[in-house]
């Protein structure tokens, strides 16, 4: 079965066709990062015009790839959440083609894309799990079941953790989206003479809070300023190793909690280095597994939702005809899959 996935809740537009039988994957990602720097932060205006640029195109692009259009047998786009605009262009484009090519239509929400994206590779972690999904803007512990069933176990009160990686990183002249570059620069120093508080570790829950890790950079970078490279690079290194603490020590928890033995970790901030190698050896040193997804599958793509399509489809679930995005969507309101 071949699914068709778009992809438009922010700022990449990601297209691909995923054969749920070879387990073939062919892909279009277009970042409109550059178009945002400027800015500081996505401009949702700019990022739905500039999805109405690239959409159609990439799809014409990939399906004239795959050859026999024909052998498309459904279509899956982002139903939410994220920017109203931006997923209207993918679900009208969506919509257009499936009643052009009369092919069914499958809404897909975006955390569950990032959350099944490990399991596209050819060995993964069975169900049940715990899933870390740590994007720009959600942060959530989630105990997975099954596929569409899902219980939040915690969440951040505020900023989402990737939020918080690209304000810091702002503080620190970095541009936009600054979390992979502050990463990069906190790779620079082996240790730090600052430290940042491991927010809600020291009482029970796996809720989360970064804002006022933010705010405790914001304090330092004045008291520092001018700042050289070098404490730029320790500021960073700290940023980090305070957040990836905060991460791990509530991973853990979920373990202990669930008593599960394997660890998901998705979203953006999955492709962080210090997480992917603090999670790993935290699941090690207590018999459980820690899985990531490729790295190009951390970050938006349009891959992940041909893959939560492609199962949706495979279990039998089929949308209403009737569309409508949805901005804030709770992962826990989706219907599970009969298997
Ligand atoms: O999942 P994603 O591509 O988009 C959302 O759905 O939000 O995540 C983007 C976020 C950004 O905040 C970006 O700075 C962060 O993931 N990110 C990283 C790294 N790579 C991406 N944060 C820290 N370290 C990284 N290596
Ligand atoms: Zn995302």
């Amino acid at each position: 079965m071949k699914v068709l996935g778009i992809e438009t809740s922010c700022d990449e537009t990601g297209i691909a066709v995923y054969d749920s039988v070879s387990g073939e994957l062919s892909q279009r990602l277009y970042s409109q990062v550059e178009k945002h720097r400027e800015y500081g932060g996505v401009v949702p205006e700019i990022a739905s015009r500039d999805h109405v640029a690239r959409a159609a195109p990439l799809v014409t692009d990939i399906l004239q790839e795959i050859g026999a259009i024909g052998d498309i047998d459904a279509i899956a786009y982002t139903r939410g959440p994220g920017l109203i605009g931006a997923l209207m262009v993918g679900a009208n484009l969506a919509r257009g083609l499936a009643w052009a090519m009369q092919r069914p239509l499958l809404g897909v929400h975006h955390m569950e894309g990032h959350l099944l994206a490990p399991l596209m590779a050819t060995e993964k972690p069975d169900f049940p799990f715990v899933a870390l999904l740590v994007s720009g803007g959600h942060t959530l512990l989630v105990d997975a079941r099954a596929i569409g069933d899902y219980r939040i176990l915690g969440e951040t009160l505020d900023d989402a953790v990737g939020e918080a990686f690209d304000k810091t990183a702002k503080l620190l002249g970095l541009p936009y989206p600054g979390g992979p570059q502050l990463a990069a620069l906190a790779d620079q120093v082996a240790s730090s003479r600052f430290d940042f508080p491991r927010p809600m570790t020291n009482r029970p829950g796996l809720e989360f809070s970064f804002s006022g890790l933010k705010t405790a950079a914001l304090v330092l970078v004045q008291n520092e300023t001018p700042l050289d490279d070098s404490t730029r690079s320790e500021i960073a290194y700290a940023f980090q190793r305070a957040v990836v603490d905060t991460l791990r020590i509530k991973c853990e928890r979920a373990l202990e909690a669930t008593g599960y033995a394997d660890l998901v970790i998705a979203g953006g901030v999955g492709a962080n280095r210090l997480l992917r190698a603090e999670l790993k050896r935290a699941c090690e040193a207590r018999g459980a597994r820690a899985w990531f997804p490729a790295l190009e599958y951390c970050t938006d793509n349009g891959a992940m939702i041909a893959y939560a399509g492609a199962q949706r489809l495979a279990a039998g679930q089929v949308d209403e005809a009737v569309h409508d995005v949805l901005p804030r969507w709770s992962l826990e309101s989706l219907p599970a899959l009969q298997g």
